[in-house]
């Protein structure tokens, strides 16, 4: 029992997921729990996401997606969706030089429109910095949901029909993939194979509900702000399991 116990725990890290989505939930209970106000959790989440998307450099993964912002999200306080809001301009300034020396690239996918011009202008100064760089692409999902995107992506392949430039017959998987807001990524990481959700909400919440058709999903109670190096491990550790299992059947 101890044997099979022990052996459940181990961390098996051969496999690294090429693309991991992370829902980086639970800031504001974090930020609660030390009876502080919610928005020092986005502030210890932003830290939280600095120090894992360089473990997941160092470690080979090619892509994280991470959802910083859903297209609902605007309903949120005033006082908080500014804050957020405001991240982007200090991520520019204290985090994006780090990142830069460590190749990581930045990008981001979700309706740009609606965002405020600082927020905007200070993300577009990231993702042109760092343009040339070959490590890791840290993708921000920033005012993004995934039904809208699918509506976007079939309004634009109906106007392709209707032009006569496509064919009805010619619309295939890899068409619609081509179409969507991923479509930027390297053709072969697209798709997340590791989708990973912290704070024990079993959901997916609209992130990118056509990429993880077959991705595996991972739970985890930590709130996002104590989510580390060794809690990603872990979660790719689970996943390598379940992928050896699969392999074995
Ligand atoms: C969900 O927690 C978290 C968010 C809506 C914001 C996440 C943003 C970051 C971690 C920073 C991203 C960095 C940049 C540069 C944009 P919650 O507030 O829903 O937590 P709760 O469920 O405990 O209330």
């Amino acid at each position: 029992m101890f044997g099979l116990k022990r052996k459940n725990t181990e961390l098996i890290l051969d496999k690294i997921p090429k693309h991991i989505g992370i829902i980086m939930d639970g800031n504001g209970r974090w930020a609660k729990k030390r009876l502080q106000p919610r928005v020092m959790g986005h502030k210890a989440g932003m830290n939280a996401l600095q120090k894992v998307t360089i473990a997941a450099s160092e470690l080979g993964v090619k892509v994280l997606t991470v959802y910083a912002f859903s297209t609902e999200n605007w309903s949120r306080p005033e006082d908080e969706v500014k804050f957020i809001m405001n991240l982007p301009v200090e991520f520019f300034d204290k985090y994006v030089p780090e990142l830069h020396k460590n190749n990581v690239r930045i990008q981001m996918i979700g309706e740009r429109h609606r965002l405020p011009k600082e927020t905007l202008a200070a993300l577009e100064k990231a993702l042109e910095k760092t343009r040339h760089n070959s490590g890791l692409v840290l993708n921000f999902a920033l005012n993004y949901g995934g039904r809208a995107e699918i509506v976007e992506t079939v309004r634009e392949i109906a106007q392709e029909v209707l032009d006569a430039r496509l064919n009805p017959g010619d619309i295939t998987e890899d068409l619609i993939s081509g179409h969507l807001m991923t479509s930027h990524l390297p053709y072969l990481y697209r798709d997340p194979d590791l989708v990973i959700r912290t704070s024990g909400e079993l959901r997916t919440s609209n992130f990118l509900p056509w990429q993880i058709a077959y991705s595996e999903l991972y739970f985890t109670n930590k709130l996002w702000p104590d989510f580390d190096e060794s809690a990603l491990k872990e979660a790719i550790s689970d996943y390598n399991r379940r992928h050896r299992r699969f392999g074995g059947l």
